[in-house]
């Protein structure tokens, strides 16, 4: 049985969100969300996106003091991980997620599945459900394939990361730790995202979400990966790293996709270290103390320098533990 979300998050006590006027409680989240499936967040109205962190934040905190194992949110639900891409940290916190709110999680290793033999991705979800998986957590390298899902089976689709599409839960983890290291709204805030836009899924989500949040972006990145992304309400490209720095709140920088061709963008990756890479000191560029972002994997050396990484501005590590929490809140709110 599924518990409602707001049995349990309004009786807690979780900490305000500081600078942040309505905060609606968890019951009338539960009871106003209708989405079936977490395809992007362009499905999400500037409202649900905030529902989505502030369940978040709410769930970040009672899974600090340990109160979620009392109550669990979605015993009952069984999750599918669904990985047919490589994947750590978004895989895992799904699955620590998905445990946290006591759901029972089956993990459809695909090298030793029936996929190897040649199954279909639909006839593969099928065959989750028949055998009591209600909700699937599907990564494909396929842009689309959790559209497809939610079309062809009865399964709640969770979309992990489609091809170059999307990857809703790292556009909302992401905002999370914006909003938090921005003292509680991205509203007026200029945010820098350097890199490869035109072949990352994490880009095209965060555009969506960000602008919707009330930010305004800046992107910089060799023309060939950023060209086109002016057009979009809400953000402007640069044409220099310095440009794109200036004036910035925060930094978020991307890995290269290699793997989806982005080589061919820029005539090598020293290149495109000496134009774009981040350092210390090109940081100084940016808003005095400008926290920077990176989804992660991070290619230290290429896009960054490994001490700009674990240093003192580098949220990197945050964003990862904002990670479980909002799969938690997405999670919650699907089942709810
Ligand atoms: C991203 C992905 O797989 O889309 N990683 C992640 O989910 N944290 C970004 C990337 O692979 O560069």
């Amino acid at each position: 049985m599924t518990v409602p979300i707001g049995v349990n998050l309004t009786t807690a006590s979780a900490p305000p969100m500081a600078g942040r006027t309505t905060t609606p409680t968890a019951a009338t989240a539960a009871r106003t969300w209708t989405h079936r499936h977490l395809l992007d967040v362009d499905q999400l109205s500037r409202a649900e996106l905030e529902t989505c962190l502030d369940t978040a934040s709410r769930l970040r905190s009672l899974r600090e003091t340990g109160a979620l194992r009392e109550r669990p949110l979605i015993a009952g639900t069984t999750v599918g991980l669904a990985f047919y891409e490589a994947s750590t940290r978004t895989r895992v916190s799904f699955e620590l997620a998905a445990r946290e709110l006591g759901a029972t999680v089956v993990d459809l290793s695909v090298a030793g599945s029936s996929v190897s033999k040649g199954e279909s991705l639909a006839d593969t979800l099928r065959t989750l459900e028949r055998t009591g998986v209600t909700t699937v957590v599907l990564r494909h390298g396929a842009s689309g394939a959790p559209y497809l899902a939610a079309r062809s089976t009865g399964l709640r689709i969770l979309n992990a990361g489609d091809g170059l599409h999307g990857h809703p839960t790292q556009a909302l983890l992401d905002a999370l730790t914006l909003r938090d290291a921005l003292g509680g709204s991205l509203d007026g805030r200029r945010i820098a995202i350097i890199g490869d836009i035109a072949h990352s899924r994490v880009a095209r989500s965060n555009l969506h979400a960000l602008v919707r949040l009330g930010a305004s972006l800046t992107l910089g990145g060799p023309p060939a990966w950023v060209s086109g992304f002016g057009a979009w309400p809400g953000v402007r490209v640069a044409g220099s790293l310095a440009e794109t720095l200036e004036g910035a709140d925060a930094v978020m920088t991307l890995r290269v996709q290699l793997e989806r061709a982005a080589g061919g963008g820029v005539s090598s990756l020293r290149q495109y270290t000496a134009s774009w890479g981040l350092t210390e000191e090109r940081m100084h560029l940016a808003r005095p103390g400008a926290p920077l972002l990176h989804p992660g994997p991070t290619n230290e050396g290429v896009e960054l320098t490994a001490a700009l990484a674990s240093g003192p501005r580098s949220l990197i590590g945050r964003q990862v533990t904002n990670g479980v929490a909002v799969r938690m809140a997405v999670l919650s709110l699907l089942a709810a």
